[in-house]
């Protein structure tokens, strides 16, 4: 007879298959749907009543706008999207990009497979929107073609979602646009990793005393808000984990300044967090300058000031992260309306409707300004997600008006206003559920602020890190990507940081 230890060791080893099987195959059929969509619905002039099919421009190819299209039933509506960018791009792991740690590849996806994945067929064009009307309804575009330069198009839209995003912001700071590098797109990215390699190699061929080699290989990162911190961490652990195994002499005189206006960093984190992550940056030996202002930029130094004392920093290369500002589109719509009065981005009404366009138009993402919404992907993507449904029941009240323009019937007539009425009733303001923050912060360890329901839990240290692997990887946008960035993290975990251009 089987001993009891045995048997358990055989249903071990059975269990562990079953969930090995099951497992492969989940993420090969996974996989397979992904790469393999279902045939799609062609767009039309009109439904099969004859009630036109109206059409929705989407501007943007970002967490607004692809969180939309996810989540929008694209057999309602003509479906156009214009993006100079033809990718979603997974922010969050951005700065892990320029030294390595992911691959850009592993975060971005094409907008065409997300839009051939929708249930009903979208036009997409790789294109910029360069001027809205929001009374003649129509968005010019020009293609960003890079060699036979743009062609423009006008597009009429019934309704206009508009999700263009932000830019970085200078605060008109000399200097800054000409020398800096930004941390926001890909080719910022490849830009940084480019700058970094070529200030070590070419630091390595001048002499240690050579003051110039010092400013080569002092990092810049100005900005304490999560972008430049999370930077600053990947930087830092690139050369604490990977050069200093590699190019150790090299790896002691590499020096990284994080320098922030204001008293402390990570200003949206909660005290004790925010302690946490100064402290461990001065272990990690980052020159941590707070209280201190950046004033003027050359192609070498910056000028910052701290209270009243006034300090030149060489740099080698120097990554700006201060935060946004509204793009050229989005200014141009705000300076066409008067009740577009704020600068700091498009205002909405608490159902995201373009104030002063508020039949037409909504407005998602960075590029709006509403008291108590963040410019944050976990905001965008919610309103995303709630215009998506937003949509679906315009869909129905623009049918319900189209029966009313067919019928004279006075009792019918009654009976379908009340139900427009009702489905009015039902499209409720947009209420964000803010779900917390993370940030990574170097040494393989993050902060988080979690918030669930009432309840906030603030978590730190190295466990957070493995939540934070695991938030990002089950936010990332397909199933592909999640495998693309989990082998970057073991093949990292194997073999370090790759140190090639
Ligand atoms: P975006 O995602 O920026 O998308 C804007 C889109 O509009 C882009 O596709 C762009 O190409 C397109 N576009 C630009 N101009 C035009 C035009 N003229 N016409 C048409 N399309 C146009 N937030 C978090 O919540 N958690 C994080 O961990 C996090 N990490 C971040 C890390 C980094 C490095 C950065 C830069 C940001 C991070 N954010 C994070 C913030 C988050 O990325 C933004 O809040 C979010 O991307 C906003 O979404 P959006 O759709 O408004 O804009
Ligand atoms: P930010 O606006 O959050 O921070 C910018 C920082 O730069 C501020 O602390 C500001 O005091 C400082 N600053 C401004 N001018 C300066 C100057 N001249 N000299 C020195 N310091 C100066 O900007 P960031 O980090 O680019 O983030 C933008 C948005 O994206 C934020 O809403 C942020 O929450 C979000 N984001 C969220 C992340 C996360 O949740 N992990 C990661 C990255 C961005």
């Amino acid at each position: 007879k089987p001993s009891l230890l045995r048997k358990t060791g055989v249903y071990t080893l059975q269990a562990a298959l079953a969930a090995t099987f099951i497992g492969t195959g989940y993420v090969s059929y996974k996989l397979y749907r992904e790469s393999n969509p279902a045939p799609q619905k062609p767009q039309a002039e009109t439904f099969s009543n004859g009630s036109p099919r109206k059409t929705l421009v989407i501007l943007g190819s970002g967490w607004g706008s692809i969180s939309l299209l996810k989540n929008l039933d694209t057999t309602l509506y003509n479906v156009v999207i214009v993006s100079p960018r033809n990718y979603f791009l997974f922010t969050p792991l951005l700065p892990s990009t320029p030294v390595g740690t992911i691959e850009l590849k592993s975060i971005v996806e094409p907008v065409r497979s997300i839009a051939r994945r929708a249930p009903g067929e979208v036009t997409y064009y790789e294109a910029e929107a360069q001027d809205i009307d929001p009374v003649k309804k129509i968005v010019q575009i020009k293609s960003v073609s890079k060699d036979e330069g743009g062609l423009t198009k006008e597009l009429k839209y019934d309704y206009l979602v508009v999700g263009v995003g932000a830019q970085p912001t200078t605060f008109g700071i000399p200097g800054v646009y000409e020398n800096a590098s930004f941390l926001k797109e890909i080719p910022d990215a490849q830009e940084i990793r480019v700058k970094v390699m070529n200030n070590i190699e070419k630091a390595t061929t001048l002499s240690p005393e050579d003051p110039e080699r010092m400013r080569l290989l002092n990092f810049v990162v100005v900005g304490g808000g999560p972008t430049g911190v999370e930077f600053a961490a990947e930087l830092q652990d690139y050369i604490d984990q990977d050069l200093a195994k590699w190019m150790p002499e090299i790896s002691k005189e590499l020096k990284v300044t994080l320098v922030e206006a204001l008293p402390n960093i990570l200003n949206m984190f909660d005290k004790s967090l925010i302690e946490y992550a100064q402290d461990l940056f001065k272990k990690e030996k980052i020159d941590l300058k707070l209280n201190t202002m950046v004033k003027n930029v050359t192609g070498t130094t910056i000028t910052a000031k701290t209270g009243d004392a006034t300090e030149d920093i060489p740099y080698g290369v120097l990554v700006w992260a201060t935060g946004n500002a509204p793009r050229d589109v989005t200014k141009g719509l705000m300076g066409k309306m008067e009740q577009q009065n704020s600068r700091r981005g498009l205002l909405i009404n608490d159902k995201l409707e373009l104030l002063g366009a508020e039949d037409s138009v909504w407005a998602i993402g960075d590029c709006t300004f509403y008291p108590g919404l963040f410019p944050t992907a976990q905001v965008a993507h919610q309103e995303g997600e709630y215009l998506a449904r937003v949509l679906k029941k315009q869909y129905k009240i623009d049918q319900h008006n189209w029966t009313l323009v067919q019928n004279s019937n006075a009792a019918e007539t009654a009976k379908v206003q009340s139900r427009i009425e009702k489905l009015n009733d039902q499209i409720q303001p947009f209420k964000y559920n803010h779900q917390g923050a993370l940030a990574y912060i170097g040494s393989e360890k993050a902060i988080a602020d979690v918030a669930i329901g009432e309840s906030k839990y603030r978590l730190k240290g190295s466990w957070t890190f493995l939540f934070w692997k695991s938030a990002y990887l089950s936010m990332c946008l397909s199933f592909r990507n999640r495998i693309l960035v989990a082998l970057d993290w073991w093949k990292v975990s194997f073999f370090g940081r790759d140190s090639s251009v």
